[in-house]
């Protein structure tokens, strides 16, 4: 590991994020000699085997090129840091960085990227640029079929060309890498530019197929649920009473939440986590009250007849504890909060609902 030079290392790669990338270019200083054949040993070592002595890419597994001008100029630093750091799960390409259980430290993969790009000619970085690419991405779906799926599978998985589905790769790279490895390709690799065969909008549309796949190649975009409305917040209006004691001033513990639940008593159940995460799964019958909620209309809508009303959120416990304080400050006497928060809930076993699944 270079322990004698990291800040100049940390200092080229600061302006690592693609957000960042449209502000001033900043000179990249050379490595040191002797930084660079120890880079040259490492790359020997951990990466020729599959991308090849020369860098070209496709000696094992197709592992692409790392000397195309094209992935150099668009990659440079902050894709190829965070593949050779973390790889792709899921393909032939693992984590590298010793964080993650790899060989390599971060200035060490800091020096690999680096190295890397002046193996390559050191080619100006292009500063893409983190807006979207508009396009249709139904018809883009028509367009991958026709022309990617050869090479890059039916469903994203990867063949001779990179797996496109894979979610590793998705999530690190902004809409216009992709939509410039499309136009021109990637020199000296069978990725050939689709500059002349594609139209300029079909080239948008299969950029926004490819990102609407973010979430799983075959995934249906998910409806949301229309939370059940305050006024029905009541669980059980027929019912006691809930008994139980108090944990450490005003919490609930989650085998006296879910006991009270199965006794059918009367009670409310607030979700006060940001609405999405009530989408995604809530504890059965709980109704979303973020913590950004307007006041006025949870207090208006709240039964202020004694009836418990209980809060829960992740743990630790900062946005059930917000409202529920709020709530005793409005005089809701019978108040309390979930200790072990929703997280801590379903890993005691307990059940949850999925929004888009309640009735
Ligand atoms: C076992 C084979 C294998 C080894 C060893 C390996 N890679 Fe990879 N690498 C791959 C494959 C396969 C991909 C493409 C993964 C995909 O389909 O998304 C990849 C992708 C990459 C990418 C992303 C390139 C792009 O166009 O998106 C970079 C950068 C990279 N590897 C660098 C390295 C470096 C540096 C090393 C050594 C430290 C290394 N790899 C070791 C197989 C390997
Ligand atoms: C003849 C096979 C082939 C076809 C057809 C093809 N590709 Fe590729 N593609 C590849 C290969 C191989 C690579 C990896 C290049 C390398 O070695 O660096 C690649 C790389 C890419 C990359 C860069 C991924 C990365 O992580 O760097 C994108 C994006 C891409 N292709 C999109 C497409 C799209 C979209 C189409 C259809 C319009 C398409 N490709 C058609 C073979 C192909």
């Amino acid at each position: 590991m270079n322990t004698s030079r990291p800040s100049f290392l940390l200092a080229a790669l600061l302006l690592a994020s693609p957000l960042v990338q449209a502000a001033a270019p900043r000179p990249i200083p050379p490595l040191l000699p002797e930084d660079a054949a120890a880079a040259e040993a490492d790359y020997q070592r951990y990466c020729a085997l599959c991308h090849g002595a020369d860098r070209a890419g496709h000696a094992n597994d197709h592992a692409p090129s790392l000397k195309s001008e094209s992935l150099l100029r668009t990659a440079f630093p902050w894709l190829l840091r965070e593949s050779i750091a973390y790889g792709r799960p899921g393909t032939p390409m693992g984590g590298y960085l010793d964080e993650v259980g790899g060989p390599m430290s971060l200035d060490e993969v800091r020096r690999m990227v680096i190295w890397l790009r002046e193996k390559g000619g050191s080619p100006e970085p292009l500063r893409l640029g983190s807006e979207r690419v508009a396009g249709d991405a139904q018809a883009g779906a028509a367009v991958y079929a026709q022309h990617c799926a050869s090479c890059h599978g039916g469903q994203g998985e990867g063949g001779t060309g990179t797996a496109l589905g894979n979610p590793a790769m998705l999530a690190t790279t902004p809409d216009k890498f992709l939509r410039h490895a499309i136009e021109h390709g990637r020199d000296g690799t069978p990725m050939e530019g689709f500059a002349g065969t594609l139209s300029p909008t079909q080239m948008d549309d299969v950029t926004a197929f490819l990102r609407s796949r973010a979430t799983g190649w075959n995934a249906e975009p998910r409806p949301l649920v229309p939370p059940p409305a305050l006024a029905d917040a009541v669980l059980n209006p027929d019912g006691e009473a809930p008994e139980f004691e108090f944990k450490n001033g005003h919490y609930i513990t989650a085998a006296d939440l879910d006991r009270i639940l199965k006794e059918k008593r009367r009670l409310v159940l607030l979700d006060t986590r940001v609405a999405s995460m009530w989408q995604l799964a809530h504890i059965k019958g709980s109704v979303p009250i973020p913590y950004y909620s307007d006041p006025e209309a949870v207090i208006g809508s709240l039964p202020k007849d004694g009836t418990w009303i209980i809060s829960y959120c992740e743990c630790p416990r900062a946005a059930a504890d917000s409202v529920n304080r709020f709530l005793r400050e409005e005089g809701f006497k019978n108040t309390a909060v979930l200790w072990e928060g929703i997280g801590g809930w379903v890993a005691l076993g307990y059940p949850t609902s999925v929004g888009r699944a309640d009735p």
